[in-house]
């Protein structure tokens, strides 16, 4: 790495840890930061911290559903280390079944009695190992999903087939869920499986990767498809409605998605057409590369932070086509699947496709992008990483008895204090590192990070991508505010690669770290490649 760093600035570090030992008086500082909480900005929806769990390898069967005669210990055959970890976290939704398995899948196969539901074809067939196979056995469907929704606490969001399916079909799965008891016989069919009470579903995906897996349509051909879905859907609550989005990861940003789209819904005479969420979808792709989840370099780890921030980008330029369309912006981002997404070759077994080993890299990416999704509050309604539990950006890791939370569990957990917080400017003084890219140097932010107010409390969330450099960091509130005391926790470790094993679940970990205040000013040293969130009291 090319330290942009001026030298005088790492003495002023070095000074900086010695009042973390001692009492001397707060030293200068590397960065400088400037909060202000007198003028709070947009809420963070909690949704931006929500999850996505697809029919695909071990993410439902083995991930969460263990099965009801499973001597791991479960709720009514759901895995109950992952429903409690899930609870701590404050999992705000869960998206579900899919993923491309959502145009392929047929909601009357997924209820009924246990032993009398089909084994039915499965999308993710074609990725299996030579001789294994994913045939769907439907186990798990609508109820046991609400069931593990209601034990989580986490608000539903469901995926409907538009690939595969017909309106008429998504229409009945509105129904079946929403009803009122005692109204259509759809209602008394959810009684009869063993919930009177509807399930008061609002988010509805109507379809995924329409222009993929979802029914290879163009932008133009999926807004006809979208009119006719909803024209007719049953109305018992407002439902949420979320269009297929672009493929983010695209080398153009998939700019002609949105352009098609929302272009197909112009000049349509009609009942008003509403589009509530526009499903964005952004991989860190490093698929068709040489680059691994567990063995990396410098460069490797400098690459995916480096690609990972640029969704920014990606969302500014969509935002931008659609307020063309849509001036006041009544339509607002779902983020519904993002995450790094390495080639094979570290899966947790043959059958877990696209699991792949998570590290503390994974962990820095994703709260450089939960800061992103803060700055731009906004205009994201909801975000889901892909996927929760043995898969691509996971959270978790779960073979039969073995379980382990991943370094990116950590992320979560350290910046759940943003959700339902008002974001609130942030400034950062800081200059940019020079870092070592595949193709040649690029540019990363010294620190990235966010904001956000609650009450009497601010979150301040912060990265260090640096290999080598920890920075001293002096948070100041303006607007005439004090502080009353500052608690920290950071997330690091000496290996850039470290992860979490199911031998070694506890290898990477939160710690607390000293952020002594004074007056208006917090200050903390952020060490090398970690992130740290700090929590101030305002007097
Ligand atoms: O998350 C894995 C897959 O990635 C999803 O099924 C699909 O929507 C996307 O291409």
């Amino acid at each position: 790495m090319i330290p942009d760093r001026r030298g005088f600035l790492k003495s002023a570090a070095a000074a900086g840890m010695a009042t973390f030992a001692g009492l001397r008086p707060l030293a200068a500082a590397d960065a400088e930061i400037e909060i202000d909480p007198s003028q709070p900005g947009p809420p963070i929806n909690p949704h931006l911290y929500g999850h996505f769990i697809e029919h695909l390898g071990g993410v439902v069967y083995d991930g969460i559903w263990v099965g009801r005669d499973s001597k791991i210990p479960n709720l009514d055959g759901l895995r109950k280390q992952f429903v409690d970890d899930m609870k701590r976290i404050g999992a705000p939704n869960l998206r579900w079944p899919g993923g491309c398995f959502a145009d392929a899948y047929h909601w009357r196969d997924g209820i009924g009695a246990a032993g009398k539901r089909p084994r039915t074809y499965h999308y993710w067939e074609h990725r299996m190992p030579q001789g294994r196979h994913a045939v769907e056995g439907n186990e798990f469907g609508t109820h046991e999903f609400m069931r593990l929704c209601r034990l989580v606490g986490a608000e539903p969001y469901l995926a409907a087939n538009v690939g595969s399916g017909t309106p008429q079909e998504f229409h009945e799965w509105v129904s079946y869920c929403n009803a009122p008891p005692g109204t259509l016989s759809l209602a008394e069919e959810r009684a009869r499986n063993g919930d009177r009470e509807p399930f008061n579903v609002k988010y509805w995906g109507v379809g995924n990767e329409s222009w993929g897996c979802g029914g290879n349509m163009t932008g133009g051909e999926y807004a006809t498809e979208y009119r006719k879905y909803i024209a007719q859907v049953p109305v018992y609550l407002r439902p949420f409605f979320v269009a297929t989005g672009p493929r983010g990861h695209s080398p153009d940003g998939d700019v002609g998605w949105t352009e098609g789209f929302f272009g197909g819904l112009q000049g349509v005479r009609g009942l008003g057409v509403r589009v509530d969420g526009f499903a964005l979808h952004y991989y860190t792709d490093f698929r068709q590369t040489a680059e691994d989840g567990a063995r990396f370099e410098a460069k490797g780890w400098y690459a995916v932070l480096h690609k990972g921030v640029h969704i920014e980008d990606v969302i500014n330029d969509h935002w931008r086509i659609m307020g063309k369309h849509d001036p006041q912006h009544r339509t607002r981002f779902v983020i519904d699947e993002w995450g790094n997404w390495y080639r094979g070759g570290t899966e947790l077994g043959p059958e877990y496709i696209l699991s792949q080993t998570i590290t503390l890299r994974d962990a820095l990416h994703a709260a450089m992008t939960f800061d992103v999704f803060n700055r731009h509050a906004e205009k994201i309604e909801m975000a889901n990483v892909a996927q929760t539990i043995n898969c691509l950006h996971s959270l978790f890791a779960a073979v039969g008895d073995k379980y382990t939370r991943t370094p990116a569990y950590y992320t979560f957990e350290m910046y759940r204090p943003h959700m339902a917080g008002r974001r609130v400017p942030m400034k950062i003084d800081l200059p940019d590192l020079t870092v070592p890219l595949p193709d040649g140097p690029g540019r990363l932010p010294g620190l990235s990070g966010s904001a956000s107010v609650r009450d009497r409390s601010l979150t301040v969330t912060l990265t260090n991508p640096s290999l080598q450099d920890r920075v001293v960091t002096r948070i100041r509130v303006s607007g005439g505010g004090r502080l009353r005391e500052a608690r920290a926790t950071v997330l690091t470790h000496e290996d850039m690669r470290a992860t979490n094993t199911f031998e070694r679940p506890d290898e990477v970990g939160l710690a607390a770290l000293a952020a002594p205040v004074s007056g208006d000013t917090a200050t903390v040293t952020i060490p090398k490649q970690a992130v740290v969130a700090v929590s101030l009291q305002l007097v």
